[in-house]
């Protein structure tokens, strides 16, 4: 309520750059003393915990925070602080790298959404297992989310990934790697049946060498429901033990938002109301082919309870939320409770 009367409206008068920085800050800065951590768990109270297990890991509860909004690791207490039972930090890239140039994130209100060409902005692998090193006994579970740097061509991405995945082994929960962000050129080729099973094989190979942590693959939500299940069939083949779906959309199905505007803003990717009938779809793709050899973890457009209800009965074991925290605020995971306190 504090949130979406007063906060929201004086955040959303900032760029969407600005304000994502601005709030990092503020929960980067409550974080860490107990009067901060105790502002932000006003927002949420207690949460009921309902374990889920899942890639073989039990979370206190179904929902956390997507990848992409804590991208260095730098408010993970902040998070836990606010209810979620997960956070997946990322994309990391095995050298930092600066995204593409700003602006590079829209919000589209009338539509509740958002559009991002970020780009994999972020201080390195390194860099976040340094600040991963400090986990604290109130940290719940992290996942790594790990992609390629720009500059590296398609041919030796899978280099990129185990070097991020080296980096941050012995820090995190579970990895997902992300071959599904539209704005890097060429990322979502990797998607594709040989260079997929290649990238998967060399990853699940490493990380057994490493010490077996828990594997996901994260979709688009562009493809055909055929190559969404051979992308599922391949991970389950290559050892991994959960899928990702979706990442933000190249389609523009928006309601609301001028055409002219939608236009102004050009490349990047969709995320938000938009995209939740798509991904909870993706989703039931991913079940009707994999049964119970992966968990799912649906992600896209997720705001309210009922959004969380219907992506598991479309067969997600955990849902992320990314977009409908930017719109709903500190308050969401308690908005969200009783998805798993009646059902
Ligand atoms: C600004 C922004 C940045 C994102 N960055 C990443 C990223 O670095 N890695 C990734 O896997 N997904 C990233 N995502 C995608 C989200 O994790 C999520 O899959 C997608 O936004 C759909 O969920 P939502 O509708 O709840 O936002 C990003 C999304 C947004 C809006």
């Amino acid at each position: 309520m504090l949130y979406t009367s007063l906060l929201r409206p004086l955040l959303f008068r900032l760029s969407a750059e600005h304000a994502h920085n601005l709030t990092m800050a503020q929960i980067g800065m409550l974080q860490s003393h107990a009067l901060g951590r105790s502002i932000l768990k006003s927002f949420v109270g207690s949460i009921t915990p309902s374990p889920v297990q899942a890639m073989g890991l039990t979370f206190e509860h179904p929902v956390g925070l997507a990848a992409g909004l804590d991208k260095n690791a730098e408010a993970m207490e902040g998070f836990f602080t606010l209810g979620f039972s997960h956070v997946e930090i990322g994309t990391l890239t095995p050298r930092p790298q600066p995204g593409n140039p700003q602006p590079r994130l829209f919000r589209l209100p009338a539509d509740q959404a958002i559009i991002n060409r970020m780009g994999f902005n972020n201080k390195g692998a390194e860099n976040a297992a340094q600040r991963l090193a400090m986990r604290t006994s109130r940290w719940k579970i992290v996942g790594g989310n790990i992609g390629k740097n720009k500059e590296t061509p398609n041919e030796q991405a899978h280099e990129d990934y185990v070097l991020a995945m080296q980096a941050l082994h012995q820090h995190v929960d579970y990895f997902t790697v992300n071959i599904s962000s539209p704005n890097t050129p060429g990322l979502r080729d990797l998607q594709h049946e040989a260079a997929l099973k290649f990238l998967l094989e060399t990853v699940a190979k490493e990380n057994q060498r490493l010490g077996s942590k828990p594997l996901a693959v994260k979709v688009a939500p562009d493809l055909t429901k055929e190559e969404v299940q051979n992308m599922a069939r391949l991970a389950a083949e290559a050892g991994f033990q959960g899928i990702i779906a979706t990442n933000t959309t190249i389609g523009r199905s928006v309601e609301k938002t001028s055409a002219d505007r939608i236009a102004a803003i050009g490349a990047g990717g969709l995320s938000g109301r938009p995209l939740t009938h798509k991904s909870t779809e993706v989703v039931s793709w991913i079940k009707e082919a994999v049964q119970e050899n992966l968990s799912i973890i649906g992600v896209g457009g997720v705001f309210t309870a009922q959004d969380v209800i219907d992506k598991r009965n479309a067969g997600a074991d955990l849902v992320q939320v990314y977009t409908g925290f930017v719109y709903q605020g500190p308050g969401m995971i308690k908005e969200l409770e009783p998805a798993w306190k009646i059902g």
